[in-house]
């Protein structure tokens, strides 16, 4: 049986990590017997230049009976005018809404090879590994937004359920983990968050007691993510607070576009559609100079390969082959201004290192 992958490039360097992604596929698929079914449709800016729709019908319609979604990244400045449900961005955002990705797991770790890079001291770094679990389909980006007069209005809106099945996968990703979960909210200030930490308890003491759980209000959390990042293993947290906070962490690594990131639509990945893509966006400033980090979309495809394909030995081989790079000092330019290598030259080492290994 063949798995039907949808692969989306979108905008800015979306299209240059996603060939990229498409030549590590095609290795593993030959080497593995993987039977990858890749097909690529429109998202986002490219979207709506050849279709005027950030996400057309066929895209969705393609997406609805697929194993899961690659996707490059999405917008630009081409397209800063546009509003709303017109910007490219809205592609993605009724992509998640569309196909209930509700959870975005957003893995924080630390390679040896990158610590120097880091802008934090090498002393801070030691021991991180955390996970963000970021509640994807709720909050300020979905409630209601208008202007009326001289105001502008936008509502942050999260129910019980939503509040539950995300917890309820924090805590259970804990388990296979260091066994804790920091909650992140805003409960001296938001109702929203303070019916957050409510349900967030109540799951805990009913199904999860066994599971170190602790509250922390999310400016405290900013500072904690630099004055001690390894405190951290799981981060639960909603929509907004888990892209501030994602993109911060990414500093922990060494780079924006070194973080890759899931997006499920169930507790169990290889029973429902899931969206895989780096957390960096569209970078217009490099685009299309062939520059541009790989790693982030690559290590995406290995989440996608273990989770959504249930290949564990693929997606480790992947995971692998990037750092081994790495160690061999083989950095783009977001990594390294000495002898940067290039997008598919970083590719090139990641595909020889497969080929060696297997
Ligand atoms: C991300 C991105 C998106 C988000 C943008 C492009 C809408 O920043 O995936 O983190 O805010 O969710
Ligand atoms: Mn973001």
């Amino acid at each position: 049986m063949s798995r039907k992958i949808i692969g989306l490039p979108g905008d800015g360097i979306g299209p240059e990590v996603y060939a990229q992604a498409v030549r590590v596929l095609a290795i593993l698929d030959d080497e593995f017997q993987l039977n990858i079914d890749l097909q690529e449709h429109l998202i986002g800016g490219a979207a709506i230049d050849q279709q005027g729709n950030p996400l057309p019908q066929e895209t969705v319609d393609a997406c609805s009976d697929a194993d899961a979604i690659l996707l490059g990244a999405i917008g630009g400045p081409k397209w800063d005018d546009l509003k709303g449900a017109d910007r490219p961005e809205a592609g993605l955002l009724k992509i998640r809404k569309t196909f209930n990705l509700y959870a975005n797991l957003r893995p924080v770790t630390l390679q040896e090879s990158l610590s120097e890079i880091s802008p934090l001291k090498k002393d801070r770094l030691l021991g991180v590994d955390m996970l963000i679990v970021r509640e994807l389909t709720g909050g300020l980006y979905f409630g209601k937004k208008y202007r009326e007069g001289d105001s502008a209005t936008d509502t942050c809106t999260y129910s019980v359920p939503e509040i539950e099945r995300i917890t309820r996968l924090g805590f259970s990703l804990a388990k296979d983990r260091s066994n804790k979960v920091s909650s992140v909210d805003k409960a001296n200030v938001m109702e929203t968050s303070r019916l957050w930490r409510e349900t967030v308890n109540r799951i805990h003491t009913e199904e999860f007691p066994e599971v170190d759980l602790e509250h922390v209000l999310v400016d405290a959390c900013a500072m904690h993510l630099i004055s001690k990042p390894s405190a951290f293993d799981v981060i639960l947290t909603e929509n907004l607070f888990g892209d501030i906070l994602s993109d911060e962490a990414s500093m922990l690594s060494g780079s924006l576009g070194v973080l890759p990131s899931a997006s499920l639509s169930t507790q169990d990945p290889s029973k429902g559609i899931a969206l895989y893509e780096p957390i960096h966006g569209s970078a217009p400033d490099i685009a299309g100079q062939g520059v541009a980090n790989p790693a982030a979309m690559l290590l995406s495809v290995a989440m996608m390969l273990r989770h959504s394909l249930q290949h564990e030995e693929s997606a480790l081989l992947l995971e692998k082959a990037v750092y081994a790079s790495w160690n061999a000092g083989v950095f783009t330019a977001d990594l390294s201004n000495n002898n940067p290598v290039s997008t598919t030259q970083f590719t090139d080492s990641v595909l020889n290192f497969i080929s060696r290994t297997v």
